[in-house]
C-alpha cells in the first residue's frame, strides 16, 4: 500500500473507541475478526494452510478445495517459479473462498526426521527454506491474499510443542533458524507472521519481546500483523506488550475485557493498542477487506488447475534409484501387480492443522489406468497393512436404526440413561468437535450395519475416553484410550483409536458403540469417528497373494510409506522404520520379481534397508489431489523434476540429531549449525541431500565466477531432453554450506549455462552483534548433489 494511505488508515484508527480496537485483536471465533463499521473494515476471514486454503471450518463439514503436494515436495522441485506458482494459485482460490489470510508457509527446519510436521516445512537448509518461501509468498500476495510465515520460530519438533524452550545460540539462530523468516520479511515482505506455543532462550515466543519486537519489527521492519498460534497467547500484559497484534483463536482469550482494563490501569501503553489495530488495518487494506480501498483484482483459478497440480507433483518427484526398468513403456506391459498399503490408501497428505478436503484424490490405480487403458490387467493387493485408523464407515454401510435413513444415531445421554437428545451423523467423516453438556455422561453410537461379506469385521472408535462395542449376541468389548488435556491440537488433531474386531455372517447387524467422554480436560469437547475394515485372509494369506500377483506380472509397482495419523501435527514420529511389515513385502516382492519399482508415499524420510533391491526407487512424497496421476506420468517417462531437500539417513543411528524429546523442558540446539548434510559422517548416509536422478545424463563442463554470480555449464549427455539442478556449495575447510542453485532443461547433447546468483549472506557470519564477512578466498563446489560436486571455483 502507498505510505500516503498510512494517513488514511490512522484516520479510521482515530474513529474507533478502545473496546472496538480490543474487540479486534482477538478472534469473533475460530477463524474470523470482529468486523468494525466505524472503521469500514469487513470481517477478516483466516485460514489454513500449507497444503491449499481449507475454508473457515474445520472437520466433517469442510468444503472442497484444491489439495497441492507436501511443502517437502515444493521444495523437492528447488524451483522458485514452482513455488511462485503453488503460491498464486492458492491465492486465487483463497479470493474465490473468501479467505484474506493464508495460514502459510511453515518455514521452521527438518533438524530432525523424526518432527511431525517435517512434511508440512520445506528443507533441512535454510537457503533453501528461505528461496521457496519468499517465491511463494509472493506468490500467495499477488493475488491480494496476505501470507502468514510461521511458526516463529524454533518451533521445528511437536514434542511438548506447547511448553519446550528451544535453546539456541545467537549465531545459530540468525544464520538458520530465523534465516527463512528474515528473507519473508525482508525480501518478501510477507504480511503475517505467527508466533509459536514454545520458549526461545526462557521466553514464550507470544511474550518475547526481543524477538518480536526487537528483532522481527525493528531490524527487520516488518510492518504486517503478528497472529499468535492457536491458543498460544497464554497472558494479557506480556503478550501485549511483547509486540503480539492478534490472539487466536476467539471468541475468548487472554486480551478482551482482560486489555481494555490493562490500558486502563495505564498498565498497557494505548499506543501498544493502536499499534497493533493499525497493522491489522494495513493487513485488510492489503487484503481488500477495508471499504474504499481497492482491492489487487482477484486472479481466476484457471481452468487447467488440475493439470497444474500435477505438474508440480512431477516436479516434486524424486527418482532415487534407477537401473536402467523406468521409464516404463506402455505396449511392453500385459499384466502389472500394483502392491503395497499405499496402493490401497494412497495418502495424498499429511495430518493435522494443514488438512484439506479435495474434490477428488486421483489414486495410483487411476493414474495407471489413464497411461495403460483398458488392455492391460491391474491387480491390486495391499499386502499388509500397517495403519492405525481404519478409514471410516462409508454411510452406504450404516443406517439409523431408528428411521432406516442412511448413516448413524448420535445420542446424548444421562447418567440414569435418559436420552437428552438424538441426532442424525454421516460417519464418512469424523464429528468435530463435540460440545458436551454437563449433564451428558454417555454418548451412543447406534447403527444398523449392512454386511455383505461374512467373517470377522473391524470397527474402531476414534477419540478419547471409555468406548464398548456392543454387538447382538456377543461379549461387550470396552477400551479405555486418554490423552493429556494441554494441548486441544493434540486432541483433535491426533486423536486416538482403537480397532474392536466382532465375526458377523453377511446381512443385517445392529451394533452400539458407547462412549464415556474423557472429562477432565480443560476444554468440554469431544470427537468422535468410526472407521471400519471388512473381512480379509490372515496377514500371511494376504502378504503371499500380494508377492504371487508380482512373480506373475510383467512389472511390479509397489507403494510403501505413511500416511496422515503417521505424519502430522502435535505428534513426532517414534522412529524411522516404516510401520507394520512393509520392509518385508518390498524384499520379498524384489525376490519375486527383478522388474520391481517402489514407489515410496510419504512426507518425511523413512528407512529403506532394501534400498538397493529394487529396479528403479522412486520418492512421491505426499503428492496432493493429482498425485496418483503424477506417479504414473513419472513411472513412465515423465522428467522427475526432484533432488531431496532434506538427508535421507541410513539408519536411525547415524541421524546426528534424532530425539525431540525435551529433557527437563528444554530443547538444546547445542549443535549448533551443525544440522542436515552439515552433520551427517558420509557412511550414515543414504541418499544425500540434493541427490536426484534424471531420466538423461549430465556432464559438467566448467563453472566461473562473472559479478558476484557462478555461471555453469552443462551438457545433456543422454538422448532425451531432462531438467537438471545445478547446486552450488561453499566449502568452509570442509564443511558444505549451500550457496545457490539453478534449475536448467537441455535437449540431448545440448550444453547450456546456467546462472547461480549468490545469496547476498552466503559470505558471511553472525559475528557477536551483526553480520561479518568472512575471510576468503572463498571456495565454490558444484554440482548434482551434496556429495557429488565434479567443479571448483574460488572467489578471491
Ligand atoms: C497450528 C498452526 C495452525 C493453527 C490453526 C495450530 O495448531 O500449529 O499451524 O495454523 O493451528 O489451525
Amino acid at each position: 500500500m502507498p505510505s500516503s494511505d498510512e494517513a488514511e488508515l490512522s484516520r479510521r484508527l482515530a474513529a474507533m473507541t478502545l473496546k472496538e480496537k480490543v474487540a479486534l485483536l482477538t478472534g469473533a471465533d475460530a477463524w474470523t475478526l470482529t468486523p468494525v463499521a466505524s472503521a469500514g473494515l469487513a470481517a477478516l476471514a483466516l485460514s489454513d494452510g500449507p497444503v491449499g486454503p481449507r475454508g473457515t471450518s474445520f472437520g466433517g463439514d469442510t468444503p472442497a478445495s484444491l489439495l497441492f503436494p507436501s511443502p517437502t515436495s515444493l521444495a523437492a522441485a528447488w524451483d522458485e517459479e514452482a513455488a511462485r506458482e503453488t503460491g498464486r494459485l492458492m491465492g486465487a482460490r483463497a479470493r474465490e473462498m473468501g479467505i484474506h489470510v493464508l495460514l502459510a508457509p511453515t518455514v521452521n527446519l527438518h533438524r530432525s526426521p523424526l518432527g511431525g510436521r517435517h512434511f508440512e516445512c520445506y528443507s533441512e537448509d535454510p537457503l533453501l527454506t528461505a528461496r521457496v518461501a519468499v517465491a511463494f509468498i509472493r506468490g500467495v500476495q499477488s493475488a491480494g491474499v496476505a501470507a502468514t510465515v510461521k511458526h516463529f520460530v524454533g518451533n521445528d519438533s511437536e514434542t511438548e510443542r506447547m511448553t519446550y524452550d528451544a535453546r539456541i545460540g545467537e549465531a545459530t539462530l540468525r544464520e538458520v533458524y530465523l534465516a527463512p523468516f528474515e528473507a519473508a520479511v525482508r525480501e518478501a515482505g510477507v504480511w503475517a507472521v505467527m508466533a509459536a506455543y514454545n520458549s526461545v532462550n526462557g521466553r514464550t515466543m507470544t511474550e518475547n519481546h526481543r524477538l518480536l519486537t526487537d528483532v522481527l519489527k525493528g531490524e527487520w521492519g516488518f510492518d504486517g500483523v503478528v497472529v499468535s498460534d492457536w491458543t498460544a497467547a497464554r497472558s494479557t500484559e506480556a503478550t501485549a506488550l511483547a509486540g503480539l497484534d492478534l490472539a487466536m483463536p476467539g471468541p475468548d482469550g487472554p486480551w478482551g475485557d482482560a486489555l481494555v482494563a490493562a490500558v486502563e490501569d495505564g498498565r498497557v501503553p494505548m499506543a501498544a493498542v493502536d499499534d497493533k489495530v493499525l497493522r491489522i488495518l494495513r493487513l485488510a487494506a492489503r487484503t481488500g477487506a477495508l471499504d474504499g480501498v481497492a482491492a489487487v483484482p482477484a486472479p481466476a483459478v484457471p481452468d487447467d488447475v488440475r493439470d497444474r497440480l500435477r505438474a508440480l507433483a512431477i516436479g516434486g518427484s524424486v527418482l532415487l534409484r534407477n537401473d536402467g526398468l523406468l521409464p516404463l513403456r506402455a505396449t511392453e506391459l500385459r499384466r502389472v501387480a500394483l502392491i503395497g498399503p499405499n496402493a490401497v490408501r494412497f495418502a495424498a497428505q499429511g495430518g493435522g492443522s494443514a488438512h484439506v478436503t479435495p474434490e477428488h484424490v486421483v489414486t495410483p490405480l487411476e493414474g495407471l489406468r489413464r497411461v495403460l487403458g483398458e488392455e492391460a490387467e491391474i491387480t491390486v493387493h495391499a499386502g499388509v497393512f500397517p495403519h492405525a485408523k481404519l478409514l471410516p464407515l462409508p454411510a452406504g454401510l450404516a443406517a439409523d436404526p431408528e428411521t432406516g435413513q442412511p448413516g448413524v444415531r448420535l445420542e446424548y445421554r444421562t447418567a440414569g440413561g435418559g436420552v437428552v437428545t438424538a441426532e442424525h451423523r454421516d460417519p464418512a467423516t469424523w464429528w468435530f468437535p463435540i460440545v458436551l453438556a454437563e449433564e451428558v455422561t454417555e454418548l451412543a453410537v447406534r447403527a444398523r450395519l449392512t454386511l455383505t461379506e461374512s467373517g470377522l469385521h473391524r470397527l474402531s472408535v476414534l477419540g478419547t475416553g471409555q468406548h464398548t462395542l456392543r454387538v447382538p449376541g456377543q461379549d461387550d468389548q470396552v477400551h479405555e484410550q486418554l490423552q493429556d488435556g494441554d494441548d486441544i491440537g493434540a486432541l483433535l488433531l491426533s486423536p486416538p483409536s482403537h480397532t474392536f474386531a466382532f465375526t458377523a455372517d453377511a446381512g443385517q447387524v445392529d451394533v452400539e458403540v458407547l462412549i464415556s467422554p474423557q472429562r477432565n480436560l480443560p476444554y468440554p469437547v469431544t470427537l468422535v469417528g468410526l472407521g471400519y475394515a471388512p473381512p480379509r485372509g490372515t496377514d500371511e494369506e494376504e502378504l503371499a497373494a500380494a508377492v504371487e500377483a508380482a512373480r506373475a506380472a510383467d512389472v511390479a509397482i509397489v507403494l510403501v510409506g505413511s500416511d496422515a495419523d503417521t505424519e502430522t501435527e502435535s505428534l513426532d514420529r517414534a522412529g524411522l522404520a516404516l510401520p507394520g511389515r512393509q520392509d518385508e513385502l518390498v524384499r520379498q516382492v524384489c525376490a519375486a520379481n527383478p522388474r520391481t519399482v517402489v514407489v515410496v508415499n510419504a512426507g518425511a524420510p523413512w528407512l529403506m534397508p532394501w534400498a538397493r533391491e529394487p529396479g528403479a526407487l522412486l520418492w512421491s512424497w505426499f503428492p496432493g489431489q493429482e498425485g496418483g496421476a503424477a506417479v504414473a506420468d513419472v513411472l513412465f517417462g515423465a522428467e522427475p523434476g526432484g533432488r531431496l531437500p532434506t538427508t535421507f539417513p541410513a539408519t536411525e543411528s547415524g541421524v546426528p540429531i534424532l530425539s525431540t524429546q525435551p529433557v527437563d523442558g528444554v530443547l538444546d540446539y547445542a549443535e549448533g549449525d551443525r544440522i542436515g548434510y552439515r552433520a551427517y559422517r558420509p557412511g550414515s548416509v543414504l541418499f544425500p541431500f540434493g541427490h536426484g536422478l534424471s531420466y538423461t545424463t549430465w556432464e559438467y563442463l566448467r563453472a566461473v565466477v562473472v559479478d558476484g554470480a557462478v555461471e555453469v555449464t552443462v551438457r545433456n549427455a543422454g538422448d532425451r531432453p531432462g531438467r537438471e539442478v545445478v547446486q552450488a556449495y561453499l566449502d568452509e575447510g570442509g564443511e558444505l554450506r549451500l550457496a545457490g542453485f539453478a534449475a536448467l532443461e537441455a535437449a540431448p547433447g545440448q550444453s547450456v549455462t546456467a546462472r547461480i546468483d549468490l545469496a547476498p549472506r552466503t559470505l558471511s557470519r553472525w559475528a557477536g552483534d551483526g553480520w561479518a564477512r568472512t575471510d576468503g578466498p572463498y571456495v565454490l563446489r558444484i554440482g548434482r548433489s551434496s556429495a557429488d560436486l565434479p567443479l571448483t571455483c574460488t572467489i578471491d
